[in-house]
């Protein structure tokens, strides 16, 4: 395989304040500080400033399409909607997707939120103080009550009540949905910060944030970054339109036309055993669309693609080699099933015997229907960026970002480049029980001719 590797992108002109902002494409800090975009912190995020990149280096202009398979917190479609170009996303996370859908209605009258508000100010304090702490108990699973104090939780039971009873208009419940699922981890006591939940510790500042006053603050400050938005768009979101799929990106037909986009700006799971349905626990529990971890692998872990463990039944068929990967891209087929073959060895020898060998033979089957379905979408004379780390499960080295470009060229794509953003991982480098390899963050760029 003849694979050229540059590192970073517009290498030649770049100062290192430079170098060092690119390499944070791959993360979600940038987005943490831009209206909108900031209103759900996703750990799987990325950086909307890449986003624009894309589409000031690849001339995508007002009026033509973008399109994001893995859409999750929306960063490609609410900078598309920003610049004044149409966009598509698909997400398969029914969670993620609904938080996704609010930040892309802009259409939020300020007079209306400022009424909740005040019904909220009204009816919160003497709902709270009229639940039992038994039926609080029975309304929520355990991980919810170690995370709070109990008048707290009280609080936050009479604002879900609020929410989702009070009488209001459809988008504005939506809004506010997300404005209480941003409160959750705020008003904690636990260390609920991203990515994971730690019931048992507390916050190293545990005082109690009061749900009443964070609620309003935050509402208005979202209010306000939606002025914010439209004040960077200029008007040019006014002319354009979002079609997001809560679905499966890996066959979108009959969803999104053949040949209807004009860039793909994405950025797949990673390989790296990182359960997006697990990271959601907490909000998924408050809200009551799950109740248990069955509940949401059935909701929600069996729809997403293959990238962790965590979703694997090793008597599953559909964790072997499919014969559409091994017809369209038999170099990678082989390569995958020689690392199967290792980590299938390999996990027996480990406390854990993870299911890696599956998750990666898993991952490669879903990846190459997506790639494939991209190639579908897009016009002639188009690029598709997809945004990635490889990884190094069990030691096993697995260059994702070349395998992603591989497939591409067997589902039709005339070439493709690499472009490194970030060596990562390095701490495993000094670990010989692990590998030797310095993992890095990459933009794969596919062409279609
Ligand atoms: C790395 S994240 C993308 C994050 C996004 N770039 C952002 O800035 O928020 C990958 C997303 O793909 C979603 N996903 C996984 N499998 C999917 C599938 N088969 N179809 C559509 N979305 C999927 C996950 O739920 C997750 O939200």
């Amino acid at each position: 395989m003849q694979i050229p590797v540059q590192l970073g992108l517009f290498e030649q002109s770049k100062t290192p304040q430079k170098k060092k902002q690119e390499s944070e494409w791959g993360t979600f800090k940038d987005s943490l500080r831009a209206p909108v975009h900031r209103w759900f912190t996703y750990p799987a995020g990325f950086s909307y400033k890449a986003v624009e990149h894309s589409i000031e280096r690849f001339g995508i202009l007002p009026g033509q399409t973008i399109y994001d398979p893995f859409m999750g917190s929306g960063t490609t479609n609410l900078t598309a909607k920003t610049l004044g170009i149409h966009s598509f996303g698909v997400e398969a996370h029914p969670f993620v997707y609904r938080i996704t859908t609010a930040k892309m209605n802009w259409c939020i009258d300020r007079g209306e939120v400022l009424e909740f508000l005040k019904v909220v100010r009204l009816e919160l304090p003497h709902l709270s103080q009229s639940y039992h702490p038994d039926q609080i108990k029975e309304t929520f699973p355990e991980l919810i009550l170690k995370c709070y104090q109990e008048n707290t939780l009280a609080d936050l039971l009479a604002l879900r009540i609020l929410v989702c009873e009070q009488k209001m208009s459809a988008d504005l419940r939506e809004f506010f949905f997300v404005v209480a699922t941003a409160l959750l981890r705020e008003v904690s006591t636990a260390a609920t910060g991203w990515p994971y939940i730690a019931p048992n510790k507390q916050k190293v500042t545990s005082m109690d944030k009061d749900v009443l006053t964070e609620f309003s603050n935050l509402a208005r400050r979202m209010v306000d970054d939606i002025e914010e938005i439209k004040i960077w768009s200029n008007g040019r979101y006014q002319r354009t339109t979002h079609t997001l799929i809560n679905g499966d990106s890996r066959d979108t037909t009959g969803q999104i036309p053949a040949e209807s986009v004009d860039h793909v700006f994405t950025s797949p799971p990673y390989l790296n055993n990182f359960d997006c349905a697990d990271r959601t626990r907490l909000e998924l529990y408050f809200w009551g669309e799950a109740k248990t971890w069955g509940e949401i692998t059935r909701d929600v872990r069996d729809k997403l693609m293959t990238s962790a463990t965590t979703q694997i039944a090793r008597s599953d068929a559909k964790y072997e080699i499919s014969a559409e990967l091994q017809a369209d891209c038999s170099d990678v087929a082989a390569f995958v099933a020689t690392a199967v073959a290792e980590l299938s060895t390999r996990r027996l020898h480990k406390g854990g015997k993870k299911s890696y060998d599956l998750m990666v033979a898993g991952y490669f089957n879903d990846i190459h229907q997506i790639v494939r379905d991209v190639y579908r979408v897009l016009k002639p004379n188009t690029k598709a960026l997809f945004v990635l780390g490889d990884s190094a499960p069990y030691g096993v080295h697995i260059p994702t970002d070349k395998l992603i470009g591989e497939i591409g060229l067997g589902v039709g794509f005339s070439d493709y480049d690499i472009e490194v953003l970030r060596t990562r991982g390095d701490k495993w480098k000094a670990n010989p029980q692990r590998h030797s390899v310095a993992l890095r963050e990459s933009i794969v760029i596919l062409s279609k001719k």
